[in-house]
C-alpha cells in the first residue's frame, strides 16, 4: 500500500511543481500548533497528504505541506490565529469537506489541508461522548449542523423528528459547509431559494481564529459574505438549517417533448411565483434534461426512469419528428407525512392538464421522500461498482440568462454537442431571481428568471482533453453570442475574469470582506481568487 502511495506521489510530483520542493521533513511549527503536531492531528505524511491532493474532478492534483485532523472548533481556531499572528507564516489553508469540487478548489499547495470530518469524530473512538453535530430545534423549525455534516445526515436526523431542510442538491454525500460556501441548488430552488438562502446563522471561524456567531441581525456583513464567499472569509462549524414539516412521498415524473419552446415554456409555467413571493403552482421540484439523438436510447436508459419499453417509444418520436434532441421536464409533488390531506392524483392531474408535452408521454413513479432525495447516490454505487464514478469529471456549469435560454439550444444542444459522445447527463431547468439574496457573495445573472444549466461529462474513453476543447467552444460561443451568463463551480484563473464573474460593486465590496476577514488571503487558495 505504502509502495502504492509512493509511486503515485512521484507521479503526482513529476507533473505538478511542487512549492514544498521534495523536502519532507516536518516544519518546524509554532509552539500553539506543536502540541497539534504531537497528538498527531496535525501530519505532514503521504498518508495523510496524498488524498488531501486529490479531488472529485479528477483533473488537477496539488500536495499540502500538511493536513489538520480537528478534533473541535478550537483545533481549528488555534490554527487559524497561529496562521494570522505567526510573523513570516508561509501556509496557505484550504477546508476540505469531502473534495467533491472539480478544479482543485479544497487544495492549499505546499499549504495546510483542514479535514473538515474529524470535526465530528471520523470514526475515531477518542470522539465517544462528544457534543453531537446535528440537533434539531425543540419546535421542529431549524436544525443545527456541524459544517462538516453531510447533507444525507442532516436529513436522516431531521426525518427522525418528522422534519426535514426545504432546499436541496441533487447528491446528499456533500458538506453542509461545502454547499453553503457555493450556493446550493436543485430542483426545489425555484420556490425556496438555494441553499445559502435557507439559513438562519452561522458560526465561522474568521481569519484573524475568531470564531464569530453571524446572521441577517449579528454580524451581517460575514453572514453575507461567507454565503457562497467560496471558503475565502473563515470556516463554517455550524449552520442553522430552515426545516419544513417533512412529507412521507413523492410523486415524481417525467413528461417528454420535441421541441425546446415548449419544454421551457412549461418549466416557467411551473415554476411561475405569485406577487407575494409564493410559488403559484404546488410543484415541489422542477428540474429537466437534454437528451441528443445520437446516444438517445442510452441516455434515456442512464436516467433509470424509463423502462426499454419508453425508451423505444420515445425513440421512435424522437424519428418521427426528425428532431436532433429530445427534452424532459423532471417534476415532483411531496405528499403525505406534513400534508397528509392532499389528493396526489387530483392536484398531479390539474398540473398536467395544463402543460404540452407530447400526448401519451408522461411517467410516473411514487416512492418514499428520502428515496427522491437521495436519488444520485444509487447511481453513484452503480457507476463505482463499474470502475465509471473515479474517472475525469470535466463539468461545466452556468446559470444562463432565460432570455437566452433558447440561443443557448441552438448553439450548444442543437449545435457544439450534436455528433459527439456524450457520457453524463445534461441538465436544464429555470430558477427564480427573487429566491437569492442580491445582499450574499453568490453571483447570478441579472434577469427575474435564469436557467441552471449543468453539463456533467464524465471522461470515460481517454478523452478529457476533447471534452476540454468542447467546454472552452461551448464558453466562446456564449461570449461571442453575447450570452451573459454566470459560471457555477468555476475557477478562473485570472483576477479579470473574478471581477467580471463578480461584477464590480460585488467585487469591491468582496475584497473590502477579505481585508477585513482574512487580510492575510491564506483561505481557500484553490479557487484562484487572491492567491
Ligand atoms: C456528484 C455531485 C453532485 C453535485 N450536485 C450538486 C447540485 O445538485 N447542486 C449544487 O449546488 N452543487 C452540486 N455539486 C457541487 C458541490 O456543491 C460542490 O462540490 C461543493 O464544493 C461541495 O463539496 P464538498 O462539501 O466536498 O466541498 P469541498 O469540495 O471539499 O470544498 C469546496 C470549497 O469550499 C470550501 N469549504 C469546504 N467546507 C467549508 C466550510 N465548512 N467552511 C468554509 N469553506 C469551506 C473549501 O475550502 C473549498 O474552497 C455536486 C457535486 C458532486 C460531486
Ligand atoms: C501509511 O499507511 C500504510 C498502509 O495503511 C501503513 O502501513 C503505514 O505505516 C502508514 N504510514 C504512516 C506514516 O502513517
Ligand atoms: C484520478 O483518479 C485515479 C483513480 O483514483 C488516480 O489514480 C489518479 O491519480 C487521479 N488523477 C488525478 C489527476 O487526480
Ligand atoms: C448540539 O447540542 C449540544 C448540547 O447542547 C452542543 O454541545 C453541541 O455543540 C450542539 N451541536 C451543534 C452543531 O450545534
Ligand atoms: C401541501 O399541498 C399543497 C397542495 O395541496 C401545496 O400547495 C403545499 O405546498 C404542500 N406543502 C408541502 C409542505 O409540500
Ligand atoms: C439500461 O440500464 C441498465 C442499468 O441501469 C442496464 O443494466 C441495461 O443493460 C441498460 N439497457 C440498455 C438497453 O442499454
Ligand atoms: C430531418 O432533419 C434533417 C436536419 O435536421 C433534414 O436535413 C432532413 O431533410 C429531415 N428529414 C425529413 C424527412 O424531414
Ligand atoms: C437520430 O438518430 C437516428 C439513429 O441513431 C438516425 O437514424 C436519425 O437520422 C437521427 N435523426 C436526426 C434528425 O439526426
Amino acid at each position: 500500500m505504502a509502495a502504492v502511495y509512493l509511486l503515485l506521489a512521484a507521479l503526482i510530483a513529476s507533473c505538478h511543481a511542487q512549492p514544498t520542493s521534495g523536502d519532507r521533513r516536518s516544519p518546524i511549527w509554532p509552539a500553539s500548533l506543536a502540541a497539534l503536531a504531537a497528538e498527531g492531528k496535525l501530519r505532514t505524511d503521504l498518508n495523510a497528504t496524498l488524498p488531501a491532493s486529490m479531488d472529485f474532478g479528477n483533473i488537477t492534483s496539488a500536495l499540502p505541506a500538511a493536513v489538520l485532523y480537528p478534533s473541535s472548533s478550537g483545533d481549528l481556531a488555534a490554527l487559524l490565529a497561529a496562521a494570522y499572528s505567526t510573523a513570516g507564516w508561509p501556509y496557505t489553508v484550504a477546508f476540505r469537506g469531502r473534495g467533491h469540487s472539480i478544479m482543485g478548489q479544497a487544495f492549499a499547495p505546499g499549504g495546510i489541508v483542514v479535514n473538515m470530518p474529524s470535526l465530528s469524530g471520523d470514526g475515531d473512538s477518542s470522539a465517544a461522548g462528544a457534543p453531537p453535530r446535528i440537533n434539531v430545534s425543540a419546535d421542529g423549525r431549524y436544525v443545527d449542523a456541524g459544517g462538516e455534516q453531510l447533507w444525507i445526515d442532516v436529513l436522516r436526523a431531521s426525518l427522525e423528528r418528522g422534519v426535514a431542510p426545504r432546499s436541496w442538491t441533487d447528491y446528499l454525500y456533500l458538506t453542509v459547509g461545502g454547499t453553503l460556501s457555493n450556493a446550493g441548488v436543485s430542483g426545489q430552488t425555484f420556490r425556496h431559494g438555494p441553499q445559502i438562502s435557507n439559513v438562519y446563522e452561522l458560526d465561522v471561524i474568521t481569519g484573524h481564529g475568531e470564531m464569530v456567531t453571524c446572521s441577517k441581525e449579528l454580524n451581517a456583513d460575514l453572514f453575507n459574505a461567507v454565503l457562497g464567499g467560496l471558503g475565502q472569509f473563515g470556516v463554517i462549524t455550524r449552520a442553522r438549517i430552515a426545516l419544513e414539516p417533512a412529507p412521507a412521498r413523492t410523486r415524481w415524473v417525467r413528461l417528454v417533448y420535441t421541441d425546446f419552446a415548449t419544454f421551457t415554456g412549461d418549466q416557467e409555467r411551473l415554476i411561475k411565483l405569485l406577487p407575494d413571493g409564493h410559488a403559484s403552482g404546488p410543484v415541489s421540484y422542477v428540474e429537466g434534461s437534454v437528451f441528443v439523438n445520437k446516444s438517445l436510447a442510452t441516455d434515456l436508459n442512464n436516467t433509470g426512469f424509463f423502462s426499454d419499453a419508453d425508451v423505444a417509444r420515445v425513440v421512435a418520436l424522437a424519428g418521427e419528428r426528425n428532431v436532433t434532441a429530445v427534452y424532459s421536464i423532471e417534476a415532483t409533488l411531496n405528499y403525505g407525512g406534513g400534508n397528509a390531506s392532499m389528493s396526489v392524483d387530483q392536484v398531479l392531474k390539474s398540473v398536467l392538464d395544463g402543460l404540452r408535452f407530447e400526448p401519451g408521454f408522461s411517467f410516473q413513479r411514487d416512492v418514499a421522500y428520502v428515496e427522491f432525495l437521495d436519488r444520485v447516490h444509487g447511481e453513484e454505487v452503480a457507476l463505482d461498482k463499474i470502475g465509471l464514478w473515479r474517472v475525469p469529471h470535466p463539468w461545466l456549469n452556468m446559470f444562463v440568462p432565460g432570455s437566452r435560454i433558447a440561443d443557448f439550444d441552438r448553439g450548444v444542444f442543437k449545435g457544439i454537442l450534436q455528433g459527439a459522445d456524450i457520457v453524463g447527463p445534461l441538465i436544464v431547468y429555470p430558477v427564480n431571481k427573487a429566491k437569492w439574496d442580491a445582499g450574499m457573495s453568490a453571483a447570478t445573472p441579472a434577469e427575474d428568471v435564469f436557467y441552471v444549466v449543468s453539463l456533467l461529462f464524465s471522461s470515460v474513453a481517454n478523452d478529457l482533453e476533447r471534452l476540454q476543447a468542447q467546454n472552452q467552444r461551448i464558453v466562446r460561443f456564449c461570449d461571442l453570442a453575447g450570452i451573459e451568463y454566470k459560471s457555477y463551480l468555476a475557477r478562473y484563473t485570472s483576477r479579470g475574469d473574478w471581477v467580471r464573474h463578480f461584477g464590480s460593486d460585488k467585487w469591491k465590496w468582496f475584497v473590502e470582506m477579505k481585508n477585513k476577514y482574512d487580510p492575510k488571503k491564506l483561505l481557500s487558495p484553490g479557487q484562484d481568487i487572491f492567491n
